[in-house]
Protein backbone atom coordinates (compact mmCIF):
# COMPACT_ATOMS: atom_id res chain seq x y z
CA UNK A 1 0.00 0.00 0.00
CA UNK A 2 1.21 3.40 -0.44
CA UNK A 3 2.40 5.14 2.21
CA UNK A 4 1.00 8.95 2.74
CA UNK A 5 2.45 11.81 4.87
CA UNK A 6 1.01 15.36 5.71
CA UNK A 7 2.56 18.49 6.10
CA UNK A 8 1.88 22.54 6.03
CA UNK A 9 4.07 23.07 3.17
CA UNK A 10 6.14 20.75 0.58
CA UNK A 11 9.14 22.57 -1.19
CA UNK A 12 10.44 20.87 -3.66
CA UNK A 13 14.33 21.90 -4.29
CA UNK A 14 17.19 22.68 -2.01
CA UNK A 15 18.81 25.69 -3.42
CA UNK A 16 18.70 29.10 -1.77
CA UNK A 17 15.02 29.86 -2.74
CA UNK A 18 14.24 26.65 -0.96
CA UNK A 19 16.35 27.16 2.18
CA UNK A 20 15.63 30.74 2.90
CA UNK A 21 11.77 29.86 2.39
CA UNK A 22 12.04 26.89 4.32
CA UNK A 23 13.84 28.57 7.16
CA UNK A 24 11.34 31.98 7.13
CA UNK A 25 8.18 29.63 6.94
CA UNK A 26 9.22 27.50 9.93
CA UNK A 27 8.22 30.15 12.51
CA UNK A 28 4.71 29.30 11.28
CA UNK A 29 4.31 25.75 9.15
CA UNK A 30 5.81 22.53 9.41
CA UNK A 31 7.91 22.07 6.68
CA UNK A 32 8.94 19.09 4.13
CA UNK A 33 12.00 19.72 1.72
CA UNK A 34 12.46 17.67 -1.16
CA UNK A 35 15.36 17.06 -3.45
CA UNK A 36 16.07 14.42 -5.87
CA UNK A 37 19.78 13.66 -4.82
CA UNK A 38 21.76 15.33 -2.08
CA UNK A 39 20.87 18.78 -0.55
CA UNK A 40 23.98 20.67 -1.54
CA UNK A 41 22.99 19.55 -5.43
CA UNK A 42 21.68 23.08 -6.57
CA UNK A 43 23.15 25.95 -9.01
CA UNK A 44 22.98 28.09 -5.88
CA UNK A 45 25.96 26.25 -4.05
CA UNK A 46 27.93 26.50 -7.68
CA UNK A 47 27.26 29.93 -7.55
CA UNK A 48 30.87 31.70 -8.05
CA UNK A 49 29.81 35.53 -9.31
CA UNK A 50 27.67 37.00 -5.81
CA UNK A 51 24.71 38.61 -4.79
CA UNK A 52 24.42 42.18 -6.64
CA UNK A 53 23.13 44.63 -4.31
CA UNK A 54 22.91 48.55 -3.98
CA UNK A 55 24.79 48.60 -0.42
CA UNK A 56 27.15 51.00 -1.70
CA UNK A 57 27.01 54.80 -0.29
CA UNK A 58 27.74 56.03 -4.02
CA UNK A 59 24.74 53.31 -5.55
CA UNK A 60 20.84 53.69 -5.32
CA UNK A 61 18.39 51.09 -5.73
CA UNK A 62 17.47 53.15 -9.43
CA UNK A 63 20.86 51.98 -10.66
CA UNK A 64 20.80 48.89 -9.91
CA UNK A 65 16.98 48.97 -11.70
CA UNK A 66 18.01 50.64 -14.78
CA UNK A 67 21.21 47.80 -15.03
CA UNK A 68 18.71 45.22 -14.53
CA UNK A 69 16.55 46.77 -17.32
CA UNK A 70 18.64 47.39 -19.70
CA UNK A 71 20.45 43.69 -19.49
CA UNK A 72 17.03 42.44 -19.75
CA UNK A 73 16.17 44.15 -23.16
CA UNK A 74 13.31 45.42 -21.42
CA UNK A 75 11.40 42.84 -21.50
CA UNK A 76 11.33 42.64 -18.04
CA UNK A 77 7.99 43.32 -15.43
CA UNK A 78 8.90 46.57 -13.92
CA UNK A 79 7.30 45.87 -10.47
CA UNK A 80 9.04 42.76 -10.36
CA UNK A 81 12.05 44.36 -10.87
CA UNK A 82 11.47 47.50 -8.03
CA UNK A 83 10.91 44.47 -5.48
CA UNK A 84 14.14 43.00 -6.37
CA UNK A 85 16.24 46.28 -6.01
CA UNK A 86 14.42 47.75 -3.04
CA UNK A 87 14.01 44.90 -0.83
CA UNK A 88 17.52 43.44 -1.79
CA UNK A 89 19.83 45.84 0.64
CA UNK A 90 17.49 45.03 3.84
CA UNK A 91 17.16 41.50 3.41
CA UNK A 92 21.55 41.42 2.75
CA UNK A 93 21.71 43.22 5.89
CA UNK A 94 19.12 40.94 7.52
CA UNK A 95 21.30 37.80 6.76
CA UNK A 96 24.35 39.86 7.95
CA UNK A 97 23.40 40.18 11.05
CA UNK A 98 22.18 37.06 11.66
CA UNK A 99 25.50 36.20 10.63
CA UNK A 100 26.36 35.37 7.12
CA UNK A 101 29.79 36.32 6.37
CA UNK A 102 30.58 38.48 2.84
CA UNK A 103 34.44 39.21 2.04
CA UNK A 104 35.60 42.48 3.84
CA UNK A 105 39.33 44.50 2.60
CA UNK A 106 41.41 44.94 5.53
CA UNK A 107 39.53 47.66 6.92
CA UNK A 108 36.22 46.09 7.57
CA UNK A 109 34.68 47.51 4.86
CA UNK A 110 32.76 44.98 2.47
CA UNK A 111 34.20 44.14 -0.68
CA UNK A 112 32.49 45.23 -3.63
CA UNK A 113 33.14 43.39 -7.05
CA UNK A 114 32.43 44.18 -10.76
CA UNK A 115 30.61 42.38 -13.29
CA UNK A 116 29.27 42.77 -17.20
CA UNK A 117 26.47 45.03 -17.73
CA UNK A 118 26.56 46.48 -13.94
CA UNK A 119 27.12 49.95 -14.36
CA UNK A 120 29.51 49.95 -10.55
CA UNK A 121 30.91 47.70 -8.35
CA UNK A 122 27.92 46.31 -6.05
CA UNK A 123 28.47 42.47 -6.09
CA UNK A 124 29.02 41.05 -2.77
CA UNK A 125 31.38 37.74 -2.73
CA UNK A 126 31.79 34.73 0.01
CA UNK A 127 34.97 33.08 0.37
CA UNK A 128 36.39 34.87 -2.71
CA UNK A 129 34.38 32.94 -5.93
CA UNK A 130 32.53 30.82 -3.72
CA UNK A 131 29.62 32.80 -2.63
CA UNK A 132 26.59 30.39 -3.36
CA UNK A 133 28.20 27.51 -1.61
CA UNK A 134 28.77 29.73 2.20
CA UNK A 135 25.19 30.78 1.41
CA UNK A 136 23.93 27.55 1.19
CA UNK A 137 26.29 26.26 4.00
CA UNK A 138 25.06 29.31 6.12
CA UNK A 139 21.52 28.27 5.60
CA UNK A 140 21.48 24.41 5.67
CA UNK A 141 23.64 25.36 9.18
CA UNK A 142 20.86 27.54 10.68
CA UNK A 143 18.36 24.26 9.39
CA UNK A 144 20.18 21.55 10.76
CA UNK A 145 18.77 22.03 14.36
CA UNK A 146 14.85 23.60 13.27
CA UNK A 147 12.74 20.77 14.51
CA UNK A 148 10.02 22.49 12.07
CA UNK A 149 11.42 21.67 8.96
CA UNK A 150 12.45 18.21 7.55
CA UNK A 151 14.67 17.78 4.43
CA UNK A 152 14.58 14.62 2.49
CA UNK A 153 17.32 13.79 0.01
CA UNK A 154 17.22 11.02 -2.57
CA UNK A 155 13.82 11.51 -3.21
CA UNK A 156 12.02 12.17 -6.77
CA UNK A 157 9.01 14.12 -7.20
CA UNK A 158 7.47 11.98 -9.83
CA UNK A 159 4.09 14.69 -10.55
CA UNK A 160 2.47 17.20 -8.46
CA UNK A 161 -1.40 16.19 -7.16
CA UNK A 162 -3.97 18.68 -8.65
CA UNK A 163 -7.80 18.40 -8.92
CA UNK A 164 -9.70 20.97 -10.13
CA UNK A 165 -6.77 23.26 -10.50
CA UNK A 166 -6.18 22.82 -7.19
CA UNK A 167 -3.04 21.38 -5.65
CA UNK A 168 -2.57 19.15 -2.90
CA UNK A 169 0.88 17.95 -2.68
CA UNK A 170 3.56 15.43 -4.68
CA UNK A 171 3.74 12.18 -5.69
CA UNK A 172 7.37 10.89 -5.04
CA UNK A 173 9.15 8.04 -5.14
CA UNK A 174 12.04 6.72 -2.99
CA UNK A 175 15.42 5.92 -3.63
CA UNK A 176 14.20 2.18 -3.34
CA UNK A 177 11.53 2.90 -5.89
CA UNK A 178 8.39 2.55 -3.38
CA UNK A 179 5.96 5.17 -4.52
CA UNK A 180 4.71 7.51 -1.70
CA UNK A 181 2.26 10.64 -1.44
CA UNK A 182 2.84 13.54 0.83
CA UNK A 183 -0.22 15.95 0.92
CA UNK A 184 -0.11 19.40 1.59
CA UNK A 185 -1.75 22.00 2.07
CA UNK A 186 0.87 24.48 -0.18
CA UNK A 187 3.62 23.22 -2.48
CA UNK A 188 6.30 25.52 -3.70
CA UNK A 189 8.07 24.39 -6.91
CA UNK A 190 11.58 25.37 -6.19
CA UNK A 191 13.35 22.50 -8.43
CA UNK A 192 15.87 25.17 -10.26
CA UNK A 193 16.20 25.94 -14.04
CA UNK A 194 17.19 23.35 -17.02
CA UNK A 195 20.74 24.16 -18.19
CA UNK A 196 21.39 20.37 -17.63
CA UNK A 197 19.27 19.47 -21.24
CA UNK A 198 22.11 21.25 -23.01
CA UNK A 199 25.60 19.60 -23.70
CA UNK A 200 27.42 22.47 -22.16
CA UNK A 201 26.64 23.96 -18.98
CA UNK A 202 27.60 25.47 -16.15
CA UNK A 203 24.61 23.86 -14.13
CA UNK A 204 24.78 21.32 -11.48
CA UNK A 205 24.25 17.82 -13.26
CA UNK A 206 20.86 17.44 -11.56
CA UNK A 207 19.49 20.40 -12.99
CA UNK A 208 17.81 19.06 -16.13
CA UNK A 209 14.03 20.77 -16.25
CA UNK A 210 11.83 18.96 -14.08
CA UNK A 211 10.32 21.75 -12.73
CA UNK A 212 8.97 22.75 -16.08
CA UNK A 213 7.92 19.55 -16.92
CA UNK A 214 5.94 18.98 -13.19
CA UNK A 215 4.39 22.25 -13.90
CA UNK A 216 3.47 21.50 -17.07
CA UNK A 217 1.69 18.51 -16.22
CA UNK A 218 0.09 20.15 -13.66
CA UNK A 219 -1.70 22.67 -15.93
CA UNK A 220 0.05 25.81 -14.51
CA UNK A 221 0.94 28.58 -16.75
CA UNK A 222 4.72 28.92 -18.46
CA UNK A 223 6.37 31.77 -19.93
CA UNK A 224 9.54 33.15 -21.99
CA UNK A 225 10.71 29.33 -21.87
CA UNK A 226 12.67 30.54 -24.88
CA UNK A 227 14.74 32.93 -23.21
CA UNK A 228 18.03 30.87 -22.27
CA UNK A 229 21.38 32.44 -20.83
CA UNK A 230 24.38 31.18 -22.25
CA UNK A 231 27.26 32.31 -19.84
CA UNK A 232 30.18 33.39 -22.16
CA UNK A 233 33.22 31.43 -20.20
CA UNK A 234 33.24 27.93 -19.23
CA UNK A 235 36.23 26.28 -18.95
CA UNK A 236 36.79 24.01 -21.96
CA UNK A 237 39.19 20.83 -22.12
CA UNK A 238 39.31 18.16 -24.53
CA UNK A 239 35.95 19.13 -26.45
CA UNK A 240 34.42 18.85 -22.55
CA UNK A 241 33.38 21.76 -20.20
CA UNK A 242 34.73 21.40 -16.65
CA UNK A 243 33.15 24.11 -14.50
CA UNK A 244 32.35 28.06 -14.25
CA UNK A 245 35.32 30.81 -14.95
CA UNK A 246 33.34 33.92 -13.26
CA UNK A 247 32.28 36.61 -15.07
CA UNK A 248 33.92 38.64 -12.11
CA UNK A 249 37.29 37.44 -13.78
CA UNK A 250 36.45 39.78 -16.40
CA UNK A 251 35.39 42.23 -13.98
CA UNK A 252 38.89 42.41 -12.66
CA UNK A 253 40.11 42.74 -16.06
CA UNK A 254 40.79 39.63 -17.87
CA UNK A 255 40.12 39.87 -21.07
CA UNK A 256 38.72 37.31 -24.21
CA UNK A 257 41.72 36.44 -26.81
CA UNK A 258 42.01 34.05 -29.67
CA UNK A 259 44.91 31.78 -29.92
CA UNK A 260 47.15 34.80 -31.28
CA UNK A 261 46.41 37.28 -28.85
CA UNK A 262 43.73 39.17 -30.75
CA UNK A 263 41.20 40.82 -28.19
CA UNK A 264 37.81 38.87 -29.71
CA UNK A 265 35.42 41.85 -28.00
CA UNK A 266 37.34 45.12 -29.78
CA UNK A 267 34.90 46.48 -31.88
CA UNK A 268 31.64 44.22 -31.38
CA UNK A 269 30.14 46.29 -28.29
CA UNK A 270 31.31 49.42 -26.64
CA UNK A 271 31.78 47.30 -23.06
CA UNK A 272 33.74 44.94 -24.82
CA UNK A 273 34.29 42.15 -22.77
CA UNK A 274 31.84 43.32 -20.15
CA UNK A 275 29.15 43.49 -22.75
CA UNK A 276 25.93 41.74 -21.81
CA UNK A 277 26.40 37.64 -21.96
CA UNK A 278 24.46 37.08 -25.25
CA UNK A 279 26.69 39.33 -27.21
CA UNK A 280 29.68 37.65 -25.69
CA UNK A 281 28.74 34.49 -26.26
CA UNK A 282 27.53 34.48 -30.00
CA UNK A 283 30.99 36.12 -30.57
CA UNK A 284 32.51 33.32 -28.80
CA UNK A 285 30.26 30.74 -30.72
CA UNK A 286 31.22 32.44 -34.06
CA UNK A 287 34.78 32.14 -33.85
CA UNK A 288 34.66 28.58 -32.55
CA UNK A 289 32.36 27.71 -35.11
CA UNK A 290 35.11 29.33 -37.49
CA UNK A 291 37.47 26.67 -35.85
CA UNK A 292 39.04 29.30 -33.16
CA UNK A 293 39.54 28.63 -29.80
CA UNK A 294 39.46 31.30 -27.76
CA UNK A 295 41.12 31.91 -23.67
CA UNK A 296 40.93 34.64 -20.79
CA UNK A 297 43.84 36.44 -20.77
CA UNK A 298 44.21 36.64 -16.88
CA UNK A 299 47.80 37.87 -16.93
CA UNK A 300 46.72 41.08 -15.89
CA UNK A 301 44.87 39.78 -12.40
CA UNK A 302 47.54 40.24 -9.18
CA UNK A 303 47.00 37.70 -6.33
CA UNK A 304 44.31 35.89 -9.09
CA UNK A 305 44.67 32.94 -6.76
CA UNK A 306 43.69 34.37 -3.21
CA UNK A 307 41.06 36.37 -5.55
CA UNK A 308 39.53 32.87 -7.35
CA UNK A 309 40.39 30.11 -5.32
CA UNK A 310 37.66 27.84 -6.73
CA UNK A 311 38.55 29.05 -10.02
CA UNK A 312 42.33 28.18 -9.23
CA UNK A 313 41.71 24.90 -8.02
CA UNK A 314 39.27 24.00 -10.79
CA UNK A 315 41.92 25.16 -13.25
CA UNK A 316 44.67 22.87 -11.55
CA UNK A 317 42.81 19.96 -11.51
CA UNK A 318 42.18 19.98 -14.87
CA UNK A 319 45.98 20.81 -15.78
CA UNK A 320 45.83 24.54 -16.79
CA UNK A 321 49.21 26.34 -15.50
CA UNK A 322 48.23 29.43 -14.64
CA UNK A 323 50.98 31.04 -14.63
CA UNK A 324 50.96 30.94 -18.36
CA UNK A 325 47.73 33.21 -18.09
CA UNK A 326 45.60 31.76 -20.44
CA UNK A 327 42.19 29.88 -19.57
CA UNK A 328 40.37 27.93 -22.74
CA UNK A 329 36.70 28.87 -22.57
CA UNK A 330 33.36 28.08 -24.40
CA UNK A 331 29.85 29.24 -23.51
CA UNK A 332 27.24 27.28 -22.11
CA UNK A 333 23.74 26.70 -21.26
CA UNK A 334 23.56 29.39 -17.62
CA UNK A 335 20.07 30.32 -16.65
CA UNK A 336 16.63 29.93 -17.58
CA UNK A 337 15.05 33.43 -17.38
CA UNK A 338 11.63 31.91 -18.45
CA UNK A 339 9.69 29.56 -16.26
CA UNK A 340 6.20 28.75 -14.44
CA UNK A 341 4.40 32.14 -14.57
CA UNK A 342 4.08 33.63 -10.98
CA UNK A 343 2.88 36.70 -9.36
CA UNK A 344 5.89 38.44 -6.90
CA UNK A 345 4.20 36.28 -3.68
CA UNK A 346 4.90 33.25 -6.37
CA UNK A 347 1.60 32.17 -6.84
CA UNK A 348 0.96 30.04 -10.12
CA UNK A 349 -1.58 29.98 -11.95
CA UNK A 350 -2.79 26.21 -10.10
CA UNK A 351 -3.88 27.58 -6.69
CA UNK A 352 -2.28 26.58 -3.93
CA UNK A 353 0.96 25.89 -6.07
CA UNK A 354 3.99 28.46 -5.75
CA UNK A 355 7.34 28.75 -7.47
CA UNK A 356 10.22 30.50 -6.09
CA UNK A 357 14.18 30.81 -7.64
CA UNK A 358 15.08 29.86 -11.18
CA UNK A 359 12.43 27.99 -12.19
CA UNK A 360 9.64 30.51 -11.58
CA UNK A 361 9.37 33.55 -13.87
CA UNK A 362 8.26 37.11 -12.07
CA UNK A 363 9.28 38.65 -15.30
CA UNK A 364 12.25 40.30 -13.08
CA UNK A 365 15.10 39.00 -15.26
CA UNK A 366 13.20 39.91 -19.13
CA UNK A 367 15.21 38.50 -21.65
CA UNK A 368 18.45 38.24 -19.77
CA UNK A 369 19.48 38.34 -16.53
CA UNK A 370 21.88 40.89 -14.55
CA UNK A 371 24.91 38.98 -13.49
CA UNK A 372 24.55 38.18 -9.58
CA UNK A 373 20.97 38.92 -10.14
CA UNK A 374 19.63 35.32 -9.38
CA UNK A 375 21.18 34.38 -5.86
CA UNK A 376 19.06 38.04 -4.93
CA UNK A 377 16.35 36.83 -6.59
CA UNK A 378 15.93 33.98 -4.54
CA UNK A 379 16.56 36.05 -1.39
CA UNK A 380 13.37 38.32 -2.07
CA UNK A 381 11.13 36.23 -3.88
CA UNK A 382 11.89 33.74 -1.21
CA UNK A 383 11.17 36.42 1.43
CA UNK A 384 7.57 37.42 -0.79
CA UNK A 385 6.58 34.40 -0.57
CA UNK A 386 6.80 33.69 3.13
CA UNK A 387 5.41 36.47 4.23
CA UNK A 388 2.26 36.36 1.99
CA UNK A 389 2.19 32.32 3.41
CA UNK A 390 2.81 32.40 7.08
CA UNK A 391 -0.70 33.21 8.40
CA UNK A 392 -2.53 31.76 5.73
CA UNK A 393 -4.84 28.97 6.59
CA UNK A 394 -6.92 27.47 3.75
CA UNK A 395 -10.35 26.43 6.27
CA UNK A 396 -11.25 23.74 3.20
CA UNK A 397 -8.15 22.06 3.11
CA UNK A 398 -9.76 18.21 1.91
CA UNK A 399 -8.23 15.59 0.45
CA UNK A 400 -10.10 14.85 -2.58
CA UNK A 401 -10.31 11.03 -3.60
CA UNK A 402 -8.98 10.56 -6.95
CA UNK A 403 -6.75 13.31 -8.08
CA UNK A 404 -5.29 12.61 -10.86
CA UNK A 405 -5.90 10.09 -14.32
CA UNK A 406 -3.13 8.34 -14.82
CA UNK A 407 -2.55 6.94 -18.29
CA UNK A 408 -0.11 4.34 -18.18
CA UNK A 409 2.45 3.85 -20.83
CA UNK A 410 3.75 0.68 -21.33
CA UNK A 411 6.60 1.27 -23.54
CA UNK A 412 8.26 4.79 -23.54
CA UNK A 413 11.22 4.51 -25.76
CA UNK A 414 13.63 6.71 -24.58
CA UNK A 415 16.48 8.28 -25.56
CA UNK A 416 20.14 8.76 -24.37
CA UNK A 417 19.99 12.14 -22.31
CA UNK A 418 23.64 12.87 -24.36
CA UNK A 419 21.21 12.61 -27.56
CA UNK A 420 18.92 14.97 -25.96
CA UNK A 421 21.43 17.90 -24.74
CA UNK A 422 23.20 17.46 -27.94
CA UNK A 423 19.60 18.52 -29.76
CA UNK A 424 19.23 21.23 -27.99
CA UNK A 425 22.97 22.14 -27.77
CA UNK A 426 22.95 22.15 -32.08
CA UNK A 427 19.19 23.46 -33.05
CA UNK A 428 18.03 25.42 -29.90
CA UNK A 429 21.27 26.77 -28.21
CA UNK A 430 23.10 30.45 -28.64
CA UNK A 431 21.70 30.92 -32.49
CA UNK A 432 18.56 29.55 -33.88
CA UNK A 433 16.83 29.52 -36.62
CA UNK A 434 13.04 27.87 -37.56
CA UNK A 435 14.40 25.09 -39.92
CA UNK A 436 16.32 24.05 -36.70
CA UNK A 437 13.56 24.42 -34.34
CA UNK A 438 11.50 22.34 -35.94
CA UNK A 439 14.16 19.71 -37.01
CA UNK A 440 14.69 19.55 -32.79
CA UNK A 441 10.94 19.33 -32.46
CA UNK A 442 10.31 16.68 -34.23
CA UNK A 443 13.05 14.47 -33.08
CA UNK A 444 11.85 15.33 -29.55
CA UNK A 445 8.29 14.44 -30.56
CA UNK A 446 9.32 11.02 -31.73
CA UNK A 447 9.76 10.16 -27.74
CA UNK A 448 7.03 11.93 -26.20
CA UNK A 449 3.86 10.00 -26.16
CA UNK A 450 1.01 11.08 -27.85
CA UNK A 451 -1.72 12.20 -25.83
CA UNK A 452 -0.28 11.94 -22.53
CA UNK A 453 -0.40 14.26 -19.31
CA UNK A 454 0.22 11.73 -16.75
CA UNK A 455 2.37 8.52 -16.42
CA UNK A 456 2.65 5.55 -14.67
CA UNK A 457 5.75 6.24 -12.04
CA UNK A 458 5.20 2.92 -10.87
CA UNK A 459 6.47 1.52 -13.84
CA UNK A 460 9.22 3.59 -14.63
CA UNK A 461 12.86 3.93 -12.67
CA UNK A 462 14.31 7.37 -11.37
CA UNK A 463 15.97 7.51 -14.99
CA UNK A 464 13.91 7.27 -16.93
CA UNK A 465 10.99 9.75 -15.54
CA UNK A 466 13.95 11.86 -14.85
CA UNK A 467 14.99 11.80 -19.12
CA UNK A 468 10.62 11.88 -19.80
CA UNK A 469 10.87 15.42 -18.08
CA UNK A 470 14.03 16.51 -20.06
CA UNK A 471 11.80 15.87 -23.24
CA UNK A 472 9.03 17.30 -22.61
CA UNK A 473 11.19 20.31 -20.89
CA UNK A 474 13.18 20.10 -23.94
CA UNK A 475 10.14 20.60 -26.46
CA UNK A 476 8.48 23.61 -24.22
CA UNK A 477 11.40 25.38 -24.52
CA UNK A 478 11.49 24.50 -28.51
CA UNK A 479 8.25 25.19 -28.92
CA UNK A 480 8.23 28.98 -27.33
CA UNK A 481 11.67 29.37 -29.64
CA UNK A 482 9.72 28.66 -32.66
CA UNK A 483 6.92 31.06 -31.52
CA UNK A 484 8.86 34.47 -30.68
CA UNK A 485 9.64 35.50 -34.20
CA UNK A 486 12.13 37.89 -33.24
CA UNK A 487 15.81 37.86 -31.58
CA UNK A 488 15.96 39.46 -27.76
CA UNK A 489 18.47 38.86 -25.19
CA UNK A 490 18.70 35.19 -24.42
CA UNK A 491 16.84 34.17 -27.70
CA UNK A 492 18.75 34.98 -31.26
CA UNK A 493 16.79 33.98 -34.23
CA UNK A 494 19.25 34.32 -37.41
CA UNK A 495 16.41 34.21 -39.02
CA UNK A 496 14.84 37.68 -36.99
CA UNK A 497 18.30 39.14 -36.46
CA UNK A 498 18.00 41.93 -33.90
CA UNK A 499 16.54 45.18 -34.38
CA UNK A 500 17.80 47.13 -31.30
CA UNK A 501 15.13 50.11 -32.56
CA UNK A 502 12.33 47.00 -31.91
CA UNK A 503 13.79 45.13 -28.90
CA UNK A 504 14.45 48.65 -26.64
CA UNK A 505 10.85 49.25 -26.99
CA UNK A 506 8.72 46.81 -27.98
CA UNK A 507 7.62 44.49 -25.32
CA UNK A 508 5.91 41.23 -26.33
CA UNK A 509 3.91 40.03 -23.51
CA UNK A 510 2.61 36.03 -23.62
CA UNK A 511 1.56 33.75 -21.56
CA UNK A 512 3.30 31.02 -23.39
CA UNK A 513 1.08 28.07 -22.05
CA UNK A 514 2.76 25.70 -25.48
CA UNK A 515 -0.73 23.05 -25.87
CA UNK A 516 0.67 19.31 -25.99
CA UNK A 517 1.44 18.19 -28.93
CA UNK A 518 -1.00 15.94 -30.60
CA UNK A 519 -3.59 18.89 -29.35
C1 LIG B 1 29.45 34.28 -12.69
O1 LIG B 1 30.10 34.20 -11.65
O2 LIG B 1 29.93 34.67 -13.75
C2 LIG B 1 28.03 33.86 -12.68
C3 LIG B 1 27.25 34.75 -11.83
C4 LIG B 1 25.86 34.87 -12.33
O3 LIG B 1 25.45 34.18 -13.24
O4 LIG B 1 25.15 35.72 -11.81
Amino acid sequence: MTRKHIADVVIIGSGIAALIAADRLSYHKNVIVITKSKKENSNSSRAQGGVAVALSRNDHWSNHFSDTMVAGNFHNDEEAVETLVQRGPELLRGLIEKGMSFDKDASGHLVLGQEGAHGMRRILHAGGDATGKALVDFLLNRLRTNSKVKIIEDMLVVDLLVKENHCFGVKVKTNSGKTETIYSMYTILAAGGSGGLYSFTSNDPTVTGDGISLAYRAGANLVDLEFVQFHPTLLYIKGEVKGLISEAVRGEGAVLVTKGGNRLMRGIHPQEDLAPRDVVSREINRAVLNGEQIFLDISMIKEFKKRFPTITELCEENGIDLTLGKIPVVPGAHFHMGGVEVNKQGQTSVEHLYAIGEVACTGVHGANRLASNSLLEGIVFANELAAHLAFEHPDDFEIPSILSDVRRINELQLPEKEEIKAVMMKYVGIVRDETGLQTAREWLEQYLPIDNTNFDSEALTHEQIGIYNMLQAAWLITTSALLREESRGGHYRSDFPEEEANWTKKKIVRNCHVPAHSA
